[in-house]
């Protein structure tokens, strides 16, 4: 049974994102393979503030990014998650996801974003939820798709052209 908490997949173990996280999150944040399509590396006193606006987010919304860990051997995987965000002046919910590089290939994304559309529809009654990458993020693109988004539009966001899709419930 899926909470908000702490919920799996087949494959991963998802729990709430905490500051205990720091850590993995700072590995993550300095990785410039994993960082290259999400707007280059953060110090750890970034981390630290993106931590604390996503637990704000948590507080305010009642979801927000889980951490995702492999089940058998508990590495650290990802962070994936539902973030409300502001698209062209419009009010959207977020669906967001970011892998370890040695994970990547591996269907981890699209496991990950699956369960939580479904937290999202189920648990949460979210009926529609948006993605968007970078115009040359081929496999972002590709997990999109393959969780059913639809390509709605090109959009400039933080000065660069992105891929818009948005999934309807
Ligand atoms: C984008 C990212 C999340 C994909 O994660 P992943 O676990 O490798 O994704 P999946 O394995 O579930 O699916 C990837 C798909 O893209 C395809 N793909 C990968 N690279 C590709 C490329 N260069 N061109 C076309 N398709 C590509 C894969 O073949 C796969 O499709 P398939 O299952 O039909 O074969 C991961 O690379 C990542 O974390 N990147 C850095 C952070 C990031 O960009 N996050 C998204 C921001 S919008």
């Amino acid at each position: 049974m899926a909470s908000l908490e702490t919920f799996d997949t087949d494959r991963l173990f998802a729990e709430r994102l905490r500051f205990i996280h720091l850590n993995e999150l700072n590995q993550m944040h300095q990785n410039h393979q994993v960082m290259a399509t999400l707007g280059g590396i953060r110090s750890d006193e970034e981390t630290r503030l993106f931590i604390l606006n996503n637990l704000y987010h948590w507080q305010s919304h009642g979801f927000g990014l889980w951490v995702f860990r492999d089940k058998v051997t508990k590495q650290f995987v990802g962070r994936a998650g539902l973030r409300k965000t502001n698209v062209e002046g419009k009010a959207e919910v977020e669906l967001a996801y970011a892998l370890m590089a040695k994970f990547w290939g591996q269907g981890f994304a699209t496991e990950m974003g699956r369960k939580i559309l479904q937290v999202g529809v189920n648990l949460l009654g979210l009926q529609d939820i948006i993605c968007f990458t970078l115009t040359n993020n081929l496999a972002s693109k590709r997990v999109m798709e393959k969780l059913g988004f639809e390509y709605e539009r090109e959009i400039i966001h933080a000065n660069l052209p992105h891929l818009f899709y948005r999934l309807k419930v």
